[in-house]
């Protein structure tokens, strides 16, 4: 089975470390190991939760807090480790630079960009380890258990993975929200259309996953020349390239401003 180092802290255990933790109990690594800490005291399920950093020095920290508290968090927590702790941390932006000048004890510090499905064992957990191979061995078991796990050579890399795979449940949610708008706009029943719109992305989805298939070649064998798929596309096709672009766009932009905040000169 796998576990975790002992102990290990979840500092912050909010959305994005709850979803891991639930991936983690869900593909049952053994979570006894584990304190999670946030200051609401709100229950994990499956973790011992606390509202403040525990005695002792963790083996082990994901550091889920939100990139504008780091300065917060970081004073108290970096007395804590010393150079067998790995931490793993998943803000977003907050360069390897900017976490080893406020945690210079830390043995090891990795950044992880995962994504909500990890709560399903179907996320995406990109890392970025500045070239430390020494606590692969710990973060590759424990992040397998949560989907694809991708390696990035720069941050820049993985700047990009944040605001595509780490973001991109919440595009891909909208997608889906105003395919069923569009569906209840053409008469049907809005729960009718929830489910035909999610059973359409997640077919979709599986059956390019299963068959390896392009996204061009599923477009051209539902949409048939001259047909009424096709004339959909000729819409969807003027606006969603650009679109999309400045979506992601946006999103890196603003992972600059946090990287930029958070950086010390
Ligand atoms: N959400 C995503 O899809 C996603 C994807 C990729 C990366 N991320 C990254 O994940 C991080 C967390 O995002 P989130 O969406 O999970 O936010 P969130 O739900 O607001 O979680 C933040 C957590 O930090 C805790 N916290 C706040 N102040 C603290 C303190 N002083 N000490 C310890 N814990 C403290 C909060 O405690 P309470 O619960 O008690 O309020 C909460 O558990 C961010 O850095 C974000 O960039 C998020």
């Amino acid at each position: 089975m796998t576990s975790l180092p002992a102990p290990s802290w979840i500092v912050g255990c909010g959305k994005m470390a709850g979803a891991m933790v639930e991936g983690w109990r869900r593909a049952g690594v053994d979570l006894s190991e584990i304190t999670a800490i946030r200051p609401s005291g709100t229950p994990v399920e499956g973790v011992r939760t606390v509202t403040s950093l525990p005695p002792g020095n963790p083996a082990f920290v994901l550091l889920g807090v939100k990139p504008q508290k780091l300065d917060e968090v970081a004073p108290e927590l970096a007395k804590r480790l010393n150079s067998n702790t790995i931490l793993v941390s998943i803000l977003a932006g907050v360069e390897l630079a900017s976490l080893r000048h406020r945690f210079p004890a830390a043995g090891h510090i990795l950044r992880a960009m995962p994504n909500l499905p990890v709560s399903e064992g179907r996320g995406i957990v990109a890392i970025f380890d500045g070239q430390s191979h020494d606590a692969r061995s710990v973060t590759d078991d424990l992040f397998a258990p949560l989907g694809n796990v991708v390696r990035t050579e720069s941050e820049a890399d993985l700047a990009a993975i944040g605001s595509l795979a780490g973001a991109g449940p919440a595009y891909v949610a909208r997608f889906i929200a105003a395919l069923a708008k569009a569906g209840v706009d053409r008469g049907l029943d809005p729960a009718l259309a929830d489910q035909l719109a999610l059973g359409t992305v997640l077919g979709t989805a599986t059956m390019a996953a299963a068959r390896g298939e392009s996204m061009a070649s599923i477009a051209r064998r539902v949409a048939s020349p001259n047909g009424t798929t096709e004339a959909g596309l000729v819409i969807l096709d003027a606006e969603l390239d650009r679109l999309v672009g400045q979506t992601l766009q946006a999103a890196s932009r603003r992972g600059a401003e946090l990287a930029d905040a958070a950086r010390i000169e």
